[in-house]
């Protein structure tokens, strides 16, 4: 078990990053965790069936009362009406001021069981058991919690901070290829933003890696948790530690200096979002998951700082190989057109007064934010960029 810290002064939180992890839920909860209350676990049907006994074997054999609460599978979750049914379950789970919210599975099921920890009896105690490699390594740290309106993503949500995050890395045994794919470009993202022997870990471990992101593994759904669990051996696991270790401790240092993105520090992290973002919104969020939207707006990005001489091309060309060998996409989708993408950029929510603000990589290891980047130049780069 390796453990490291969110320094938000009395709000600090460890993160726990080990193997078999989740059967130990209680114990390592305890602190926060008050016997007389009831728990409520949120998860979804195929996280809860691979998942969800070992946690609650934990609670129960600790003696904790807790309920479990499914959402539904994938976006439609982070929505007010599902949110709404949370709100009756943990009423009729008997949760009172004192209980917790355990949100076991991805970022969507952290997302949407954060934002009801956040708001329900104006904010209980909530934990974070990340399941897919993007929560482990995203989502799951900094406390950004939020549902969407049919107007657009996270547009209804809150900062706040969970107690305890346990990354239990043997749930990236059942882990789906697509799924892998999506939380590699967030690791290569904070290879390019912060630590270059994170992004040197990744390329000389490209070959072993790019296996799991595959796209002959099976896509979608759960997958006998025997299929790819054989495969996750300990050589693996151990590098998985180191790769969950070093984005974790980015992502807490971002986040204890900047917790609500007031600094400008923790836009860094949206390196590749800015076009990214704009790609999904565009592509009606079907298209393309989070991950592989967001590999094709650092290629995108990364293109636009060369552009502009701030990047060497080298280092462009190492980002797009490492995205390529994941099986990531770096070239827009031909069918949309550059004037869409821009005008979608300046949609997006980050987007201030009506200037365009970039993360552009200066350096494998350190971006600036750039803003009021030249419209033409950008146009150049989008089309440029078009497969
Ligand atoms: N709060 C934040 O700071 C933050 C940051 C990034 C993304 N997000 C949000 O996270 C969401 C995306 O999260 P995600 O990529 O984890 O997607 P997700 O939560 O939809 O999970 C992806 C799929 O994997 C399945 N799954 C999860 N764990 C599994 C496992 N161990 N084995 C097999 N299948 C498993 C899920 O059922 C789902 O079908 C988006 O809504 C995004 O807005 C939030």
């Amino acid at each position: 078990l390796r453990e490291l810290w969110v320094e938000l002064g009395e709000r600090r939180y460890a993160i726990c990053i080990g193997r078999g992890l989740l059967v130990r839920a209680a114990d390592l909860l305890s602190p926060f965790l008050n016997p007389s209350s009831s728990l409520l676990v949120v998860s979804n049907p195929a996280v809860a069936e691979l998942y969800a006994g070992a946690v609650e074997s934990s609670l129960a054999a600790a003696g904790y009362k807790y309920g479990l609460a499914l959402v539904p599978d994938g976006e439609e979750a982070k929505t007010l009406s599902v949110l709404a049914g949370l709100y009756d379950r943990a009423f009729e789970a008997g949760l009172d001021r004192r209980s917790a919210v355990l949100a076991l599975g991805g970022g969507v099921v952290g997302d949407v069981a954060g934002f009801l920890a956040a708001t329900y009896m104006r904010g209980v105690t909530y934990a974070q058991l990340p399941t897919t490699l993007l929560a482990q390594v995203d989502s799951s740290v900094g406390g950004k919690v939020a549902v969407n309106l049919p107007h657009g993503k996270n547009l209804v949500g809150a900062f706040y901070q969970p107690r305890l995050v346990v990354v239990d890395l043997n749930t990236l045994a059942t882990l789906p290829a697509r799924e892998w794919r999506c939380g590699l470009a967030e690791v290569v993202k904070y290879g390019v933003i912060w630590d270059e022997g994170l992004f040197e870990l990744l390329e000389s471990q490209v070959g072993l890696l790019a296996r799991y992101a595959a796209p002959c593994l099976p896509e979608a759904g759960s997958p006998a948790p025997g299929l790819a669990a054989r495969s996750l051996d300990s050589g693996t696991v151990s590098l998985l530690e180191e790769i969950v270790w070093c984005c974790c401790r980015i992502k807490a240092e971002v986040v204890a200096r900047d917790e609500r993105e007031e600094e400008g520090l923790r836009m860094i992290l949206n390196f590749g979002h800015t076009v990214g973002h704009a790609v999904e919104a565009l592509t009606g969020y079907t298209a393309f998951r989070h991950g592989e939207a967001v590999a094709i707006g650092m290629a995108a990005e990364g293109r636009l700082a060369v552009a502009m001489g701030m990047w060497p091309p080298q280092e462009l060309a190492r980002l797009e190989r490492l995205l390529s060998a994941f099986s990531l996409p770096t070239r827009l989708p031909p069918e949309l057109s550059p004037d869409a993408v821009l005008e979608a950029m300046h949609r997006d929510k980050k987007a201030v007064g009506g200037t365009l603000t970039v993360v552009l990589p200066r350096r494998l290891g350190e971006v600036t934010v750039v803003r009021d980047v030249p419209e033409e130049r950008v146009k150049e780069v989008l089309e440029e960029s078009r497969s």
